[in-house]
Protein backbone atom coordinates (compact mmCIF):
# COMPACT_ATOMS: atom_id res chain seq x y z
CA UNK A 1 0.00 0.00 0.00
CA UNK A 2 1.50 3.75 -0.81
CA UNK A 3 0.58 6.62 0.60
CA UNK A 4 -1.61 7.40 -2.33
CA UNK A 5 -4.12 4.22 -2.10
CA UNK A 6 -6.54 6.90 -1.77
CA UNK A 7 -6.25 8.24 -5.21
CA UNK A 8 -8.08 6.43 -8.38
CA UNK A 9 -5.81 5.91 -10.92
CA UNK A 10 -6.39 4.52 -14.82
CA UNK A 11 -4.49 1.57 -15.81
CA UNK A 12 -4.33 3.11 -19.32
CA UNK A 13 -1.39 5.59 -17.77
CA UNK A 14 2.08 4.42 -17.69
CA UNK A 15 4.29 4.74 -14.91
CA UNK A 16 7.64 6.54 -15.30
CA UNK A 17 9.24 5.90 -11.96
CA UNK A 18 8.46 3.32 -9.07
CA UNK A 19 5.24 2.59 -7.00
CA UNK A 20 5.48 5.87 -5.37
CA UNK A 21 5.73 8.89 -6.15
CA UNK A 22 3.12 8.57 -9.17
CA UNK A 23 4.55 9.60 -12.21
CA UNK A 24 3.18 9.11 -15.39
CA UNK A 25 2.15 9.23 -19.05
CA UNK A 26 -0.58 8.02 -21.39
CA UNK A 27 0.09 6.35 -24.44
CA UNK A 28 1.18 9.04 -27.14
CA UNK A 29 -1.44 7.65 -29.48
CA UNK A 30 -4.16 7.38 -26.49
CA UNK A 31 -3.86 11.05 -25.71
CA UNK A 32 -3.64 12.34 -29.27
CA UNK A 33 -6.72 10.31 -30.15
CA UNK A 34 -8.49 12.17 -27.20
CA UNK A 35 -7.91 15.66 -29.09
CA UNK A 36 -7.85 19.31 -27.35
CA UNK A 37 -9.15 18.41 -24.74
CA UNK A 38 -7.18 15.45 -22.28
CA UNK A 39 -9.51 14.00 -19.99
CA UNK A 40 -8.21 13.99 -16.41
CA UNK A 41 -7.91 10.04 -16.51
CA UNK A 42 -5.34 10.52 -19.18
CA UNK A 43 -3.94 13.70 -17.68
CA UNK A 44 0.31 13.45 -17.17
CA UNK A 45 0.79 13.18 -13.54
CA UNK A 46 3.95 14.73 -12.16
CA UNK A 47 4.26 14.34 -8.45
CA UNK A 48 7.29 14.58 -5.91
CA UNK A 49 5.68 12.62 -3.12
CA UNK A 50 2.11 11.63 -1.89
CA UNK A 51 -1.07 13.22 -2.69
CA UNK A 52 -2.75 15.23 0.50
CA UNK A 53 -5.66 13.94 1.40
CA UNK A 54 -8.74 16.11 1.47
CA UNK A 55 -12.48 15.25 2.46
CA UNK A 56 -14.86 16.56 -0.31
CA UNK A 57 -16.77 17.78 3.06
CA UNK A 58 -13.62 19.68 3.73
CA UNK A 59 -12.68 21.45 0.51
CA UNK A 60 -15.19 24.70 0.87
CA UNK A 61 -12.75 25.36 4.00
CA UNK A 62 -9.48 24.56 2.45
CA UNK A 63 -7.74 27.84 3.67
CA UNK A 64 -4.54 29.45 1.91
CA UNK A 65 -2.93 32.79 2.68
CA UNK A 66 -1.34 35.26 1.14
CA UNK A 67 1.49 36.91 3.00
CA UNK A 68 5.44 38.63 2.99
CA UNK A 69 5.63 41.75 1.77
CA UNK A 70 1.97 43.28 1.78
CA UNK A 71 0.12 45.71 3.72
CA UNK A 72 -2.50 43.32 3.98
CA UNK A 73 -2.18 39.89 4.45
CA UNK A 74 -5.11 37.56 3.66
CA UNK A 75 -6.34 34.09 4.91
CA UNK A 76 -9.09 32.72 2.84
CA UNK A 77 -11.12 29.55 2.14
CA UNK A 78 -11.86 28.04 -1.20
CA UNK A 79 -15.02 29.17 -0.48
CA UNK A 80 -14.21 32.59 -0.27
CA UNK A 81 -12.70 32.59 -3.81
CA UNK A 82 -15.36 30.76 -5.31
CA UNK A 83 -18.23 33.48 -3.88
CA UNK A 84 -16.37 36.84 -3.75
CA UNK A 85 -13.96 36.90 -6.91
CA UNK A 86 -14.98 36.77 -10.85
CA UNK A 87 -14.24 33.45 -12.03
CA UNK A 88 -12.91 32.46 -15.20
CA UNK A 89 -12.50 29.37 -17.88
CA UNK A 90 -10.11 29.43 -20.17
CA UNK A 91 -7.89 26.30 -21.93
CA UNK A 92 -4.46 25.67 -20.77
CA UNK A 93 -1.97 23.26 -21.89
CA UNK A 94 0.75 22.09 -19.21
CA UNK A 95 3.91 20.50 -20.19
CA UNK A 96 6.41 18.94 -17.53
CA UNK A 97 9.86 20.63 -18.02
CA UNK A 98 11.09 17.17 -18.37
CA UNK A 99 8.87 16.00 -21.49
CA UNK A 100 10.52 13.92 -24.02
CA UNK A 101 13.72 13.69 -21.27
CA UNK A 102 13.76 9.62 -22.47
CA UNK A 103 15.53 10.69 -25.80
CA UNK A 104 18.33 13.50 -23.68
CA UNK A 105 18.65 9.73 -21.35
CA UNK A 106 19.95 7.29 -24.10
CA UNK A 107 22.43 10.11 -25.23
CA UNK A 108 23.73 10.80 -21.53
CA UNK A 109 21.76 9.85 -18.46
CA UNK A 110 20.51 12.61 -16.50
CA UNK A 111 19.48 13.39 -13.19
CA UNK A 112 16.00 12.89 -14.45
CA UNK A 113 13.06 10.22 -15.36
CA UNK A 114 12.36 9.12 -18.89
CA UNK A 115 9.13 10.49 -20.11
CA UNK A 116 8.08 10.39 -23.80
CA UNK A 117 6.74 12.53 -25.19
CA UNK A 118 3.62 12.86 -23.95
CA UNK A 119 4.29 14.71 -20.45
CA UNK A 120 1.58 17.38 -22.16
CA UNK A 121 -2.04 17.84 -21.42
CA UNK A 122 -4.69 19.99 -22.09
CA UNK A 123 -7.77 20.95 -20.01
CA UNK A 124 -10.07 23.83 -19.44
CA UNK A 125 -9.78 25.45 -16.25
CA UNK A 126 -11.93 27.16 -13.87
CA UNK A 127 -10.44 29.77 -11.12
CA UNK A 128 -9.36 33.57 -10.38
CA UNK A 129 -7.02 35.69 -11.94
CA UNK A 130 -3.80 35.30 -9.49
CA UNK A 131 -3.36 39.46 -10.26
CA UNK A 132 -7.11 40.12 -8.51
CA UNK A 133 -6.54 38.64 -5.25
CA UNK A 134 -2.59 39.99 -4.66
CA UNK A 135 -3.85 43.24 -5.49
CA UNK A 136 -5.99 43.04 -2.90
CA UNK A 137 -3.39 41.68 0.02
CA UNK A 138 -1.54 45.35 -1.70
CA UNK A 139 1.76 44.58 -2.09
CA UNK A 140 4.71 46.66 -0.37
CA UNK A 141 7.60 48.73 -2.20
CA UNK A 142 10.10 46.24 -3.02
CA UNK A 143 7.97 43.36 -3.48
CA UNK A 144 9.29 41.26 -6.52
CA UNK A 145 8.19 38.12 -6.37
CA UNK A 146 5.35 35.56 -5.58
CA UNK A 147 6.52 32.35 -3.86
CA UNK A 148 4.22 29.49 -4.26
CA UNK A 149 3.79 26.38 -1.78
CA UNK A 150 1.82 23.37 -1.92
CA UNK A 151 0.64 21.27 1.29
CA UNK A 152 2.59 18.45 -0.07
CA UNK A 153 5.25 17.56 2.86
CA UNK A 154 8.40 16.14 0.85
CA UNK A 155 11.92 15.08 1.98
CA UNK A 156 12.99 18.62 1.36
CA UNK A 157 10.33 20.49 2.78
CA UNK A 158 6.63 21.67 1.56
CA UNK A 159 7.31 21.93 -2.59
CA UNK A 160 7.47 25.39 -3.72
CA UNK A 161 8.54 28.06 -6.28
CA UNK A 162 8.10 31.27 -7.62
CA UNK A 163 6.94 33.52 -10.31
CA UNK A 164 8.05 37.42 -10.44
CA UNK A 165 5.37 39.73 -9.48
CA UNK A 166 4.69 41.54 -12.18
CA UNK A 167 3.76 38.24 -14.18
CA UNK A 168 0.91 37.66 -11.52
CA UNK A 169 -0.21 40.69 -11.94
CA UNK A 170 -0.16 41.24 -15.91
CA UNK A 171 -3.65 39.79 -16.95
CA UNK A 172 -2.54 39.18 -20.23
CA UNK A 173 0.13 36.38 -18.61
CA UNK A 174 -3.32 34.38 -17.66
CA UNK A 175 -1.78 32.97 -14.86
CA UNK A 176 -5.03 31.68 -12.40
CA UNK A 177 -5.76 29.27 -9.01
CA UNK A 178 -7.60 26.97 -10.64
CA UNK A 179 -10.19 24.74 -8.09
CA UNK A 180 -12.03 22.96 -11.58
CA UNK A 181 -10.48 21.29 -14.79
CA UNK A 182 -12.86 20.23 -17.37
CA UNK A 183 -15.72 21.48 -15.60
CA UNK A 184 -15.34 19.08 -12.60
CA UNK A 185 -13.62 19.34 -9.37
CA UNK A 186 -9.92 19.01 -9.64
CA UNK A 187 -8.70 15.28 -9.07
CA UNK A 188 -5.96 14.30 -6.40
CA UNK A 189 -3.60 14.05 -8.68
CA UNK A 190 -3.98 17.16 -9.93
CA UNK A 191 -3.93 19.52 -7.11
CA UNK A 192 -7.60 18.68 -5.26
CA UNK A 193 -8.92 21.13 -3.91
CA UNK A 194 -7.08 23.95 -5.46
CA UNK A 195 -3.44 24.92 -7.66
CA UNK A 196 -2.03 27.63 -9.50
CA UNK A 197 -2.28 27.23 -13.14
CA UNK A 198 0.86 29.21 -15.52
CA UNK A 199 -0.22 29.38 -18.84
CA UNK A 200 2.14 29.01 -21.35
CA UNK A 201 5.00 27.96 -18.92
CA UNK A 202 7.47 24.81 -17.65
CA UNK A 203 4.60 23.15 -15.15
CA UNK A 204 6.81 22.71 -12.01
CA UNK A 205 5.66 26.77 -11.71
CA UNK A 206 1.87 25.67 -11.05
CA UNK A 207 2.49 24.93 -8.04
CA UNK A 208 -0.79 21.73 -6.58
CA UNK A 209 -2.61 21.89 -3.35
CA UNK A 210 -2.03 25.52 -3.10
CA UNK A 211 -1.52 26.71 0.60
CA UNK A 212 0.56 29.81 0.78
CA UNK A 213 1.58 32.83 -1.54
CA UNK A 214 4.22 34.62 -0.03
CA UNK A 215 5.17 38.07 -2.14
CA UNK A 216 8.95 38.34 -1.04
CA UNK A 217 11.84 40.60 -3.07
CA UNK A 218 13.88 37.85 -3.93
CA UNK A 219 13.60 34.29 -5.77
CA UNK A 220 12.12 31.30 -3.79
CA UNK A 221 14.94 29.31 -1.49
CA UNK A 222 12.52 26.34 -1.61
CA UNK A 223 14.84 23.43 -2.28
CA UNK A 224 12.27 22.15 -5.53
CA UNK A 225 12.69 25.96 -6.81
CA UNK A 226 16.71 25.35 -6.30
CA UNK A 227 17.45 21.76 -7.46
CA UNK A 228 14.81 21.27 -9.94
CA UNK A 229 13.23 22.66 -13.19
CA UNK A 230 16.91 24.45 -14.13
CA UNK A 231 18.71 24.09 -17.68
CA UNK A 232 22.20 23.98 -16.63
CA UNK A 233 25.13 24.33 -19.24
CA UNK A 234 26.08 21.87 -20.90
CA UNK A 235 29.06 21.06 -19.95
CA UNK A 236 28.52 20.12 -15.57
CA UNK A 237 28.22 17.16 -14.94
CA UNK A 238 25.73 15.11 -12.41
CA UNK A 239 28.85 14.89 -10.38
CA UNK A 240 30.21 18.31 -10.26
CA UNK A 241 26.50 19.68 -10.21
CA UNK A 242 25.87 17.68 -6.83
CA UNK A 243 29.63 19.15 -5.68
CA UNK A 244 29.02 22.98 -6.63
CA UNK A 245 26.13 24.36 -5.46
CA UNK A 246 26.65 27.67 -7.25
CA UNK A 247 25.18 26.18 -10.38
CA UNK A 248 22.06 25.62 -8.74
CA UNK A 249 21.96 29.12 -6.73
CA UNK A 250 22.41 30.70 -10.29
CA UNK A 251 18.73 31.93 -10.89
CA UNK A 252 19.36 32.75 -14.36
CA UNK A 253 19.59 29.09 -15.01
CA UNK A 254 15.81 28.44 -14.05
CA UNK A 255 13.44 28.00 -17.06
CA UNK A 256 9.70 29.77 -17.00
CA UNK A 257 8.82 29.80 -20.47
CA UNK A 258 8.37 26.69 -22.86
CA UNK A 259 10.80 26.01 -25.80
CA UNK A 260 9.01 25.10 -28.75
CA UNK A 261 8.26 21.75 -29.30
CA UNK A 262 6.27 19.08 -31.61
CA UNK A 263 5.81 15.38 -31.63
CA UNK A 264 4.65 12.81 -33.84
CA UNK A 265 1.96 10.57 -32.62
CA UNK A 266 1.16 8.48 -35.91
CA UNK A 267 2.96 7.13 -36.88
CA UNK A 268 4.37 5.76 -33.81
CA UNK A 269 7.89 3.62 -33.40
CA UNK A 270 7.25 0.26 -34.00
CA UNK A 271 4.16 0.88 -36.46
CA UNK A 272 3.84 -0.97 -39.55
CA UNK A 273 2.94 0.50 -42.80
CA UNK A 274 2.06 -1.58 -45.57
CA UNK A 275 3.69 -0.35 -48.89
CA UNK A 276 1.84 -2.52 -51.48
CA UNK A 277 -2.25 -2.85 -51.62
CA UNK A 278 -2.05 -0.36 -49.10
CA UNK A 279 -3.46 3.88 -49.76
CA UNK A 280 -1.20 5.76 -51.50
CA UNK A 281 -0.48 8.45 -48.55
CA UNK A 282 -0.39 8.11 -45.00
CA UNK A 283 -1.67 11.09 -42.67
CA UNK A 284 1.36 11.99 -40.61
CA UNK A 285 0.03 14.04 -37.90
CA UNK A 286 1.20 14.73 -33.87
CA UNK A 287 1.22 18.28 -31.60
CA UNK A 288 3.39 21.28 -30.97
CA UNK A 289 3.43 24.22 -28.61
CA UNK A 290 5.75 27.38 -28.15
CA UNK A 291 6.64 29.12 -25.22
CA UNK A 292 5.16 32.38 -23.34
CA UNK A 293 2.08 32.44 -25.22
CA UNK A 294 3.54 32.99 -28.54
CA UNK A 295 1.91 30.73 -31.14
CA UNK A 296 3.22 28.14 -32.95
CA UNK A 297 2.90 29.53 -36.75
CA UNK A 298 4.25 27.00 -38.89
CA UNK A 299 5.09 22.79 -38.73
CA UNK A 300 7.31 21.66 -41.17
CA UNK A 301 8.16 17.43 -42.01
CA UNK A 302 11.80 16.34 -43.49
CA UNK A 303 12.06 12.98 -45.15
CA UNK A 304 15.83 13.72 -45.73
CA UNK A 305 16.93 15.54 -42.39
CA UNK A 306 16.44 18.56 -43.13
CA UNK A 307 17.77 18.95 -46.85
CA UNK A 308 14.00 20.03 -47.65
CA UNK A 309 10.96 20.32 -45.53
CA UNK A 310 7.74 19.97 -46.39
CA UNK A 311 4.79 22.22 -44.51
CA UNK A 312 2.14 21.01 -42.33
CA UNK A 313 -1.74 22.05 -41.77
CA UNK A 314 -2.53 23.08 -38.22
CA UNK A 315 -5.61 23.32 -36.32
CA UNK A 316 -5.80 25.63 -33.56
CA UNK A 317 -8.68 23.98 -31.77
CA UNK A 318 -8.23 26.98 -28.52
CA UNK A 319 -9.74 29.35 -31.31
CA UNK A 320 -13.38 27.51 -30.74
CA UNK A 321 -13.11 29.00 -27.19
CA UNK A 322 -11.93 32.48 -28.27
CA UNK A 323 -14.25 35.72 -28.04
CA UNK A 324 -16.69 35.50 -30.19
CA UNK A 325 -16.94 39.65 -31.41
CA UNK A 326 -19.83 39.36 -32.96
CA UNK A 327 -22.13 37.99 -30.62
CA UNK A 328 -20.13 39.84 -27.94
CA UNK A 329 -19.44 37.25 -25.65
CA UNK A 330 -17.35 34.72 -24.53
CA UNK A 331 -17.58 31.09 -25.81
CA UNK A 332 -16.14 29.98 -22.25
CA UNK A 333 -16.97 31.56 -19.07
CA UNK A 334 -15.98 34.75 -17.83
CA UNK A 335 -13.57 38.08 -18.70
CA UNK A 336 -11.02 37.31 -20.97
CA UNK A 337 -8.84 40.09 -21.21
CA UNK A 338 -7.88 41.47 -24.47
CA UNK A 339 -3.99 40.71 -25.09
CA UNK A 340 -4.65 37.02 -23.67
CA UNK A 341 -6.68 36.59 -26.33
CA UNK A 342 -4.18 37.10 -28.60
CA UNK A 343 -1.87 34.59 -27.16
CA UNK A 344 -1.65 30.87 -27.30
CA UNK A 345 -1.61 28.65 -23.87
CA UNK A 346 -2.44 25.52 -25.48
CA UNK A 347 -1.21 23.36 -28.07
CA UNK A 348 -1.93 22.88 -31.77
CA UNK A 349 -2.55 19.32 -34.01
CA UNK A 350 -0.69 19.17 -37.22
CA UNK A 351 -1.20 16.98 -40.28
CA UNK A 352 -0.04 16.44 -43.13
CA UNK A 353 -0.41 13.35 -46.48
CA UNK A 354 3.32 12.03 -47.04
CA UNK A 355 3.70 9.69 -50.01
CA UNK A 356 4.57 5.85 -48.29
CA UNK A 357 6.49 5.63 -51.49
CA UNK A 358 8.63 8.02 -50.49
CA UNK A 359 8.62 7.18 -46.62
CA UNK A 360 10.50 3.77 -48.28
CA UNK A 361 13.51 5.60 -49.84
CA UNK A 362 13.48 7.38 -46.26
CA UNK A 363 15.56 6.53 -43.34
CA UNK A 364 13.53 9.10 -40.51
CA UNK A 365 10.50 11.52 -40.30
CA UNK A 366 11.12 14.53 -38.66
CA UNK A 367 9.18 17.63 -37.49
CA UNK A 368 10.04 21.00 -36.43
CA UNK A 369 7.48 23.72 -35.50
CA UNK A 370 8.20 27.41 -35.00
CA UNK A 371 6.49 30.11 -33.23
CA UNK A 372 5.51 33.44 -34.10
CA UNK A 373 9.05 35.19 -32.99
CA UNK A 374 10.95 32.79 -35.27
CA UNK A 375 11.89 30.30 -32.41
CA UNK A 376 12.58 27.19 -34.27
CA UNK A 377 13.20 23.70 -32.58
CA UNK A 378 16.90 23.41 -33.11
CA UNK A 379 18.17 20.07 -35.14
CA UNK A 380 20.85 18.93 -32.10
CA UNK A 381 20.19 18.76 -28.61
CA UNK A 382 21.23 20.28 -25.75
CA UNK A 383 21.97 18.02 -22.89
CA UNK A 384 22.14 18.91 -19.88
CA UNK A 385 22.02 17.45 -15.81
CA UNK A 386 18.45 17.39 -15.28
CA UNK A 387 17.32 16.23 -18.98
CA UNK A 388 14.71 19.25 -19.19
CA UNK A 389 13.15 21.43 -22.14
CA UNK A 390 14.22 19.11 -24.65
CA UNK A 391 12.77 20.34 -28.15
CA UNK A 392 15.04 18.80 -30.69
CA UNK A 393 13.43 17.81 -34.30
CA UNK A 394 11.63 14.92 -33.07
CA UNK A 395 12.62 11.88 -35.65
CA UNK A 396 10.67 9.07 -36.22
CA UNK A 397 12.74 5.74 -37.50
CA UNK A 398 12.04 4.32 -40.41
CA UNK A 399 12.97 0.31 -40.42
CA UNK A 400 12.41 -1.66 -43.64
CA UNK A 401 11.11 -5.52 -43.54
CA UNK A 402 9.86 -8.02 -45.70
N1 LIG B 1 2.96 21.05 -6.94
C1 LIG B 1 3.15 20.37 -5.80
N2 LIG B 1 2.60 20.86 -4.67
N3 LIG B 1 3.87 19.23 -5.77
C2 LIG B 1 4.44 18.71 -6.91
O1 LIG B 1 5.08 17.63 -6.84
N4 LIG B 1 4.86 19.03 -9.32
C3 LIG B 1 5.04 20.09 -10.31
C4 LIG B 1 3.76 20.89 -10.49
N5 LIG B 1 3.23 21.29 -9.22
C5 LIG B 1 4.28 19.41 -8.12
C6 LIG B 1 3.48 20.59 -8.09
C7 LIG B 1 5.46 19.61 -11.62
S1 LIG B 1 7.12 19.31 -11.81
C8 LIG B 1 4.58 19.57 -12.69
S2 LIG B 1 5.15 19.18 -14.24
C9 LIG B 1 3.15 19.82 -12.53
O2 LIG B 1 2.81 20.10 -11.17
C10 LIG B 1 2.34 18.62 -12.97
O3 LIG B 1 0.97 18.85 -12.85
P1 LIG B 1 -0.03 17.63 -13.10
O4 LIG B 1 0.44 16.47 -12.26
O5 LIG B 1 -1.39 18.14 -12.72
O6 LIG B 1 0.04 17.30 -14.56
Amino acid sequence: KTPDHHVPRDPRLIRLTGIHPFNVEAPLTALYDEGFLTSPELFYVRNHGAVPQVDDAAIPDWEFTIEGLVQNPIRMTLKQLIEEYEQITVPITLVCAGNRRKEQNQVRKSKGFSWGAAGVSTALWTGVAIGDLIKRARPLRGARYVCMEGADKLPNGYYGTSLKLNWAMDPNKGIMLAHKMNGEMLRPDHGKPLRVVVPGQIGGRSVKWLKKLIITAAPSDNWYHIYDNRVLPTMISPEQSANEPKWWTDERYAIYDLSTNSATAYPQHEEQICLVNGPQTYKVRGYAYGGGGRRVTRVEVTLDKGKSWALANIRYHEDDYRYNVEENEYLYGGRLDVGWRESSFTWCFWDIDINVADMAFSSDIMVRGMDESMNVQPRDMYWSVLGMMNNPWYRITIAKEG
